[in-house]
C-alpha cells in the first residue's frame, strides 16, 4: 500500500515512523515533512492547508491512503478534497473538524449530548466578558473561539489580563475553572465505533517549576496511571460515544482521530476541556512508541465505514514511554530559527528522536 502523510511536526514524524515499520506499507511519502521524516519517507513540498494541492499530489503519487496530521489542513477541507479525488483519507471533513475549529460549537455539541464539561458563556463584547468573568470567578479561563495554534487559551487570576485577552479576540468562550490532573484521551473512529488508544498526559507550561507560559506541550508520557479503568470507561461512555452520536445527529459524522482533553476531578469524574480533530503533539510520540499493532491496519479499517473498528483491539508495550521537548531558544513566544541542532542521541529501539519543523542541511 502507498501512504501519504501530511504535516511537518513531531506527531507526523511519529506517524511516519510507525507506518515505515508496517509490512503492509510499501511506499511512504510525507509532505512537507521535516529533517527527520526524510530518513524513513520520501518528502515532497506541499502547502498542507491547500486542499487542491494536496489532492493533486496524492493523485499524482497514486497513493491508497492519505493521513492528515495537523488541524489546520483538516479545518481547511483537505480531507474532503482528497476523498473527492477518490482516495481514502484518514481525517475528518472540514465540517466535522469544527469540533476543534470552534470552541463555541464544541460546547453546543456537548450541551446537546449531555457531555460533562465546564459551565461556559460565549461572549463577543467587553460587557459580556466582564459579566461572565464575574459569574465564574477567579481563576479565569478565556478561550479564543477559533484555531489559535495553542495560544488561544488564557488561564489567569488577573482580571485585567483576562479582559484584555477577551478584547483581543473576536469571540471568546469564558468558562468555569476546573481543577485536577489533566489527561489526553485519543480514539480512532469511523464516526460510529471508536477504538481508544492508550491515554497520555502532557505538560503545557514551559520552564522549570511550570513557571512559563502555556505551550502545545513540553513533554508527555503514556500510559497515564491517573486514568484508571473506571475513569476510562466513564470517559468513553459519557464523553466520547455521546459526542460521536451527537455529531452524527448534526449530520456531521466525525471520522479520524478524536482527541478529548479531560480534567479528572477529585471524585474521579472526567470533564471535557476541549476536543481536537487530530492526535496530540507531543503525546503521539510516546503513544506510538508503545503501539505493537500495525498502525496501517487500524487507519485503513477506520476508513471502511461504520462499525469497521469493532473487530480491532490494539496491543501495547506495557512499559512507559516518556518524551521531552527540546525547543528552540525563545519558544513559544518568539522562537529563533536557523540554529544548528547537535548532540542528538542515535535512534534505537528504546530511544527515538522526533523532529518538528527542522530541515536537514548537509547532514
Ligand atoms: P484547551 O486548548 O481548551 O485545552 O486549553 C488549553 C489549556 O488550558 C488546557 O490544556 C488546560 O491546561 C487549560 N484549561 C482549559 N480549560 C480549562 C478550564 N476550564 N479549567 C482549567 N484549566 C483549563
Ligand atoms: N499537546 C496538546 C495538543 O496537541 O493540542
Amino acid at each position: 500500500m502507498k501512504v501519504l502523510v501530511i504535516g511537518s511536526g513531531g506527531r507526523e514524524h511519529a506517524i511516519v515512523r510507525a507506518l515505515a515499520d508496517d509490512p503492509a506499507v510499501t511506499d511512504l511519502f510525507c509532505a512537507p515533512g521535516n529533517g527527520g521524516t526524510d530518513d524513513v519517507a520520501t518528502c515532497l513540498p506541499v502547502v498542507a492547508t491547500d486542499p487542491d494541492q494536496v489532492a493533486a499530489l496524492a493523485t499524482s503519487l497514486g497513493v491508497d491512503l492519505v493521513v492528515i496530521g495537523p488541524e489546520a489542513p483538516l479545518v481547511a477541507g483537505v480531507a474532503d478534497a482528497v476523498r473527492s479525488a477518490g482516495i481514502a483519507c484518514f481525517g475528518p471533513s472540514a465540517k466535522a473538524a469544527v469540533l476543534e475549529g470552534s470552541k463555541a460549537f464544541a460546547k453546543e455539541v456537548m450541551a446537546a449530548a449531555g457531555v460533562p464539561t465546564a459551565r461556559s458563556a460565549v461572549c463577543t463584547t467587553a460587557a459580556e466578558a466582564a459579566t461572565a468573568l464575574d459569574d465564574f470567578g477567579a481563576p479565569y479561563v478565556v478561550k479564543d473561539d477559533g484555531l489559535a495554534a495553542g495560544k488561544g487559551v488564557v488561564v489567569t487570576s488577573d482580571r485585567d489580563e483576562a479582559l484584555a485577552h477577551a478584547a483581543a479576540c473576536e469571540r471568546v468562550v469564558i468558562e468555569e475553572y476546573l481543577d485536577g490532573p489533566e489527561v489526553s484521551l485519543f480514539v480512532l473512529t469511523d464516526g460510529d465505533s471508536a477504538l481508544a488508544l492508550s491515554p497520555a498526559q502532557d505538560f503545557k507550561r514551559i520552564n522549570d517549576g511550570d513557571e512559563g507560559p502555556n505551550t502545545g506541550g513540553m513533554g508527555a508520557y503514556s500510559p497515564a496511571p491517573v486514568v484508571t479503568p473506571e475513569i476510562h470507561a466513564k470517559a468513553m461512555r459519557q464523553i466520547i460515544l455521546p459526542t460521536l452520536q451527537g455529531m452524527m445527529k448534526e449530520g456531521l459524522p466525525f471520522t479520524g482521530f478524536l482527541y478529548a482533553g479531560l480534567m479528572i476531578d477529585a471524585q474521579g469524574q472526567p470533564k471535557t476541556l476541549e476536543f481536537n480533530c487530530r492526535l496530540g503533539d507531543p503525546e503521539t510520540q510516546p503513544i506510538l512508541m508503545r503501539l505493537r499493532s500495525d498502525l496501517f491496519d487500524l487507519l485503513w479499517a477506520a476508513t471502511d465505514g461504520p462499525q469497521a473498528l469493532v473487530a480491532y483491539e490494539p496491543s501495547w508495550d506495557r512499559r512507559t514511554a516518556l518524551g521531552v521537548v527540546a525547543a528552540a531558544h525563545g519558544y513559544p513566544l518568539s522562537p529563533r530559527k536557523g540554529d544548528e541542532i547537535s548532540g542528538l542521541p542515535a535512534d534505537h529501539e528504546d530511544c527515538m528522536v522526533f523532529h518538528a519543523g527542522t530541515t536537514d542541511q548537509q547532514g
